[in-house]
């Protein structure tokens, strides 16, 4: 697969195969790509917390909003739910760049997830809370949730397409609509 087919294949998942646990090895991998990204100065700053212990996933489960576009869905169901997450946690001191450098080791997360066939949903409507009673982190505060799990749904991408809300079918398949290349490219 090449880079452009990953990156197709890269969709958000929210519901999974709950029961299907991800080898332990696999999401310390998914860190470990993670600590090879690009960061401001190099200064390494974000640290990550995996949750796979089952009383704590309910826990950071029952902070987190799901599908905002999706009105009549409030979120997986029992044995569809993630069988895994990892938390992204930056130093309490704010820099300027923190949201990106979040955002760059999301990306690498999601994508290692998704080579190795692992769905994924990076999630900012969580409650900081109970993450942080789940997985504290003295002097860091948690910047993102990622929720992970053997796909348990379908997930289609619609190309050159200019909605922007995603949307379920009624054969419950999701589709994801992405803006057409020239929509893209402002200049050149
Ligand atoms: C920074 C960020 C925050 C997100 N937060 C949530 C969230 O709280 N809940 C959720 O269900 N999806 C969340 N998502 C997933 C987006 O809804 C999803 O990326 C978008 O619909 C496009 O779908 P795709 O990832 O398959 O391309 C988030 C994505 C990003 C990048």
């Amino acid at each position: 697969m090449n880079f452009t087919e990953l990156s197709e294949k890269t969709r958000s998942y929210r519901q999974f195969q709950e029961e299907r646990t991800i080898p332990a090895e696999k999401l310390r991998e998914m860190i470990n790509v993670a600590g090879l990204a690009p960061c401001a100065s190099n200064l390494q700053r974000l640290r990550f917390s995996i949750v796979t212990d089952k009383r704590e996933k309910l826990v950071l489960f029952s902070g987190i909003g799901w599908a905002g576009y999706l009105a009549d869905w409030s979120g997986p169901e029992p044995g569809k739910r993630p069988s895994a997450y990892i938390v992204v946690h930056a130093p309490e001191a704010e820099k300027s760049f923190t949201g990106i450098d979040v955002g760059i080791v999301a990306s690498y997360i999601v994508l290692a997830a998704s080579g190795a066939g692992i769905g994924s949903c990076m999630l900012l409507n969580f409650d900081r809370g109970l993450t942080d009673s789940v997985a504290p982190a003295p002097g860091y505060k948690p910047e993102l949730v990622i929720a992970l799990g053997y796909p348990g749904e379908s997930v289609l991408l619609e190309k050159d397409n200019d909605e922007i809300r995603y949307w379920r079918d009624q054969n419950g398949v999701h589709h994801v609509p992405k803006l057409s290349l020239e929509t893209l490219i402002l200049k050149g």
